[in-house]
């Protein structure tokens, strides 16, 4: 059954799409998709500890569009592959889709994260040997679908993302934009109520990135998709709603994204005031000299 209702933000939301898992066909609406609390993140190697992510909380209720940014090293990777199930914090917390992950065994992850999350990377990640309608059913028959229904599905989804008639061709007969669609499309092909995107647009041109942008924020608004992506520029992180924006590991700003990025171009420029200043006061003193 069909319903559209409204998000806390007033955005429609296909219920459908956002109730597509078991477990959140018991789940409350104020109960958010990500619920992270006081998670730390540590690295042992060579019995020494290195710690980078220090008590960050974030909830994220369905439909959020939100964007991660900070400098390299800040910890935006490691916190994407918590958020994915694919690595475990330290310390803390963390509910997805009200489901406490620390509790489950490996292959309950395995299922939660492939009914709950579709990820998108900046590689690409597809197989190279395999059709491009192949490469996005898979992740339907990881899930136990049959190959016939799984092809099927692969290209309803291709399709959308108007690249039906490329289905039988290899990845690399793509151009990268229409690669960086297919795997969208392969994230998207088990209807996960989830997008998870590392950098998806750092080996993309600037015209290909606002497509792939554009494309993030119609699932978003059409399909009340929630989607959380990790870029280090401010002109894709314009198209989210929110941002969070790290450093040394530790959530400097998480608010509207409009206002987020307003910050972060008012201190880029008291930093290039700050250098062009400390350039000419060198460069008066060199004069006297
Ligand atoms: N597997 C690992 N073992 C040890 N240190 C790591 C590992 N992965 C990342 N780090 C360190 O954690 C810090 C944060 O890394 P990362 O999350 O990849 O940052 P970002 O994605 O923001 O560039 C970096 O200092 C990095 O060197
Ligand atoms: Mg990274």
């Amino acid at each position: 059954m069909v319903s559209t209702t409204m998000d806390t933000k007033g955005k429609p939301i296909n219920q459908t799409v956002a109730l597509s898992t078991a477990q959140s066909q018991t789940q409350t609406r104020s109960q958010a998709l990500i619920d992270i609390r006081k998670v730390t993140k540590s690295y042992f190697s060579g019995g020494i500890e290195t710690q980078v992510l220090f008590g960050i909380d974030l909830l994220v209720p369905q439909g959020d569009f939100l964007a991660v940014m900070g400098q390299s090293g800040s910890g935006k990777s490691t916190l994407m592959n918590i958020f994915g199930c694919l690595d475990q914090a330290t310390s803390g917390t963390y509910r997805l889709n009200g489901l406490d992950t620390l509790t489950l065994s490996r292959s309950e992850l395995a299922t939660i994260r492939n009914r709950t999350i579709g990820f998108v990377f900046q590689s690409f990640n597809l197989i190279k040997r395999m059709s491009v309608a192949e490469n996005v059913a898979l992740p339907l028959i990881y899930a136990g679908v049959s190959r016939d229904k799984a092809y099927k599905k692969a290209l309803v989804e291709l399709e959308r993302v108007g690249l039906k008639e490329y289905a039988k061709r290899l990845p690399n007969q793509l151009s990268g934009g229409q690669q960086q669609r297919v795997a969208i499309a392969r994230a998207l092909v088990a209807d996960p109520p989830l997008i998870l995107a590392d950098e998806p647009t750092g080996n993309l041109d600037t015209q290909t990135s606002v497509e792939i942008m554009r494309s993030l924020q119609q699932l978003n608004v059409e399909r009340g998709i929630t989607i959380l992506l990790v870029t280090h520029e401010p002109d894709i992180a314009a198209y989210s709603k929110r941002l969070v924006r790290l450093k040394d590991g530790h959530v400097l700003y998480d608010g509207p994204a409009v206002e987020g990025l307003q910050q972060l171009a008012q201190s880029h420029e008291a930093h290039a005031q700050a250098a062009l200043s400390s350039d000419m006061s060198q460069d008066q003193s060199g004069a006297l000299l």
